[in-house]
């Protein structure tokens, strides 16, 4: 074990480290417990009549089969209080893991289409940041376009985002990722970046290297949500590492949608090791099994992560994320006062 007496040295070195989550779907964190609550809440009927039984229906073979699940678990939020009651509840597990800051991912079209208004689903998620601020974890919204409908459908919620902008902050890109290549969207995300909107899109998940390239070059964005399949191309490393791209990766995640076969067969230290700008974060961490914190051990247990690589990984959450200079700094100096 490197620089640790024993594996619980490293939790505690984890658990203290101040961390920024950058990569979250605040839809992927309802938790088996509040999908119940809210159904009956709600009235709205599950497939399952247990919450352990939710639960169990948790085993995925790939990207889609998680995806199939995740939007119909969606459909037990409707109003502004479910999204509010949920973002407060991550947040509060984001503050139990030390987490000082948060970009979430939002996906209106999963709600829009089922009748619930534009403005209840940001409202809450909004109104939850507001109290979360108050008590000292900053934030940044991100709507994410569902890469397997239209472009003109991500347009139409670009338009319904409109009266939205100073609670939204980027827009990114999700969903089914083979078959939906980031060029489908080069119109939206243009439009998006004229209006001032950050923009990231997740690429190199399932899909082929050429999608990370097209995130790059046609999409233009500012980070890359995994990024896993770019170490497949050693041009396109130099490409990101020269730009000084953050890429958002998600272990618990990668393992549970079978994106890597195992967790010692991670990527991440290699990712650092070519000089890439990695993060650690939990992606949906209702359906795969762990915070942040529970993404940081795993990841670290298993490649037997070292004091300055963890430090490393906590640094590049906050200069990674779109918090000005100012306000990371000190994040950063909190973080070299534990090197
Ligand atoms: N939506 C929620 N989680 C996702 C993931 N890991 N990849 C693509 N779309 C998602
Ligand atoms: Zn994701």
């Amino acid at each position: 074990m490197t620089g640790f007496a024993n594996a619980a040295d490293r939790a505690a070195f984890i658990a203290a480290l101040p961390k920024a989550e950058l990569h979250l779907h605040i839809e992927g964190s309802l938790e088996p417990e509040m999908m119940a609550a809210l159904a009956q809440r709600n009235g709205v009927r599950l497939a399952f009549d247990s919450v352990a039984a939710i639960r169990a229906a948790y085993e995925f073979s790939n990207l889609q089969d998680f995806l199939d699940i995740y939007y119909q678990g969606m459909a037990v939020l409707l109003t502004e209080a479910d999204f509010h009651d949920l973002t407060t509840a991550y947040l509060a597990r984001a503050a139990a893991d030390n987490v000082r800051h948060v970009e979430i991912f939002f996906d209106p079209q999963g709600h829009t289409a089922r009748g619930v208004a534009f403005a209840d689903v940001v409202g809450g998620i909004a109104r939850a940041l507001d109290d979360a601020r108050a008590r000292g974890i900053s934030s940044r919204l991100i709507m994410c376009f569902l890469r397997h409908l239209s472009e003109d459908d991500a347009q139409a919620t670009l338009d319904q985002a409109l009266p939205h902008l100073h609670l939204i902050h980027g827009v990114g890109l999700d969903s089914s990722e083979l078959g939906h290549p980031p060029d489908k969207f080069a119109r939206v995300f243009a439009r998006a970046r004229a209006l001032g909107l950050r923009l990231v899109a997740h690429a190199g998940e399932e899909g082929p290297p050429d999608y990370v390239w097209q995130a790059l070059d046609v999409l233009g964005v500012d980070r890359i949500d995994h990024g896993n399949r770019a170490l497949e191309d050693a041009a396109l490393v130099q490409r990101i590492v020269g730009a000084g791209l953050t890429l958002t990766v998600c272990p618990l995640s990668n393992l549970k949608l079978c994106v890597v076969r195992d967790i010692t067969a991670h990527p991440l230290r290699a990712m650092l090791a070519a000089g890439l700008k990695a993060t650690v974060n939990s992606d949906d961490p209702a359906y795969f099994g762990g915070y942040i914190n529970a993404n940081f051990i795993a990841v670290a247990d298993a490649l037997d992560l070292t004091r300055d690589e963890l430090l490393i990984l906590a640094r590049n959450s906050f200069t990674g994320s779109f918090l000005s200079a100012a306000d990371q700094a000190p994040h950063l100096a909190a973080i070299a006062a534990l090197g």
